[in-house]
């Protein structure tokens, strides 16, 4: 029996969510998956309510749970940065959600604002660094609203956390059938602390893995090359807030935000599962939303529980959707309805 809790968040996330499970349900059946989920109200809804966005104990509550299925963080009404940290960043540090396992892959029929480039170039995983760097949360300010306001935001990186990332990115490397290639991104040119320890962390690893080519580039060129050359990527390790950054110019190369999905995740622990995308106030509750995300997200699940037949039903199932056109703007509000684009694939699988 597989336990997920299932937090549905902001805005559109509640929509998106609800089309994932429509998909669980209809994958369920043919391939013998049993499951139960669990609803929590965590989020901006449940803040302006009670001022509790969730519960003291809500890593506790979760760690009974086999894996996390979370729609999207993000409430204008609620102070900026608050259920952003409280749901999604204190999950993923709490429960030492390592890896943000984002995969860039361009679905036939999917239309790629890249120019001259297709499925066969557009194909690879960041593997984003999920519990260091800025994301800690350490810093301060002195002389607060002063002109001589000093303000810090750390960046930390420590050699156990480098070390287990990167080691990760080079198992994935190897496990995945393409180019055997791993290239780590980063800015060691300039943040010559931190990033030399990267820079080291992965020539120590690298030498355990002779048979994956091995490959740098700087943040900016790496960007670059994802416009100009996606072909060149197979796996990339990458620090949290580069990995954050590359991800939504990588969502847009494989087709948009309405299509890219993530997984944070501990090998040992806890994992969860949630569409890239934001909560899209605008869009709320007015089946405009593009569940895809979601659904995509749904199919990482599924994979990572062991649930493998499912999950390439699920994988199917988009692929022959998107193929045969039936979604041919994948963007919010010009896609088919929110519900319509759960049906199709539920049909499908
Ligand atoms: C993401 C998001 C989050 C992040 C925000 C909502 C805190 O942008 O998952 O990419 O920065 O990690
Ligand atoms: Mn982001």
């Amino acid at each position: 029996m597989l336990k997920i809790a299932v937090i549905a968040g902001d805005g559109i996330g509640p929509e998106v969510v609800r089309e994932g499970l429509k998909v669980l349900e209809a994958v369920a059946a043919p391939t013998g998956l049993k499951y139960e989920t669990t609803e929590f109200d965590w989020g901006g809804e449940r803040w302006m309510k009670t001022g509790e966005v969730r519960p003291e104990n809500a890593l506790d509550i979760l760690r009974e749970f086999d894996v996390i299925y979370l729609g999207a963080v993000g409430h204008p009404e609620v102070p900026v940065g608050l259920v952003e940290r409280q749901v999604l960043l204190d999950l993923r540090f709490g429960l030492d959600q390592y890896v943000n396992l984002r995969p860039i892959k361009l679905y036939p029929g999917v239309w790629t604002p890249i120019k001259n480039k297709g499925p066969e170039e557009i194909d690879f995983v960041v593997v984003r660094e999920n519990t260091e760097d800025m994301y800690v949360g350490m810093g301060g300010w002195a002389h607060y609203g002063t002109p001589e306001e000093v303000a810090t935001q750390v960046a930390v990186y420590t050699r156990k956390g480098t070390e287990r990332i990167i080691r990760y990115a080079f198992e994935l490397a190897r496990a995945r059938n393409k180019a055997k290639k791993l290239t780590v991104v980063d800015k060691s040119n300039v943040l010559t602390y931190g990033h030399d320890l990267w820079q080291r962390t992965f020539k120590e690893v690298g030498a355990e893995y002779p048979d994956i080519e091995q490959d740098g580039a700087y943040v900016d060129a790496a960007c670059m090359w994802m416009v100009k050359n996606p072909e060149w990527f197979d796996v990339i390790v990458t620090t949290n807030l580069f990995g954050d950054i590359i991800t939504d110019l990588g969502a847009m190369v494989q087709g948009g935000m309405g299509v890219a999905a993530s997984g944070n995740i501990n090998p040992e622990g806890v994992s969860m599962f949630e569409p890239i995308h934001g909560s899209a106030p605008k869009y709320t509750g007015q089946n405009k939303a593009n569940p895809l995300a979601a659904i995509s997200a749904m199919q990482m699940l599924l994979e990572h529980s062991g649930a493998r037949e499912a999950a390439e039903r699920v994988d199917k199932a988009i692929a022959g959707v998107l193929a045969a056109g039936k979604i041919a703007d994948l963007s919010a509000g010009k896609c088919p309805p929110t519900s319509e684009v759960g049906d199709m694939i539920a049909r499908a699988v």
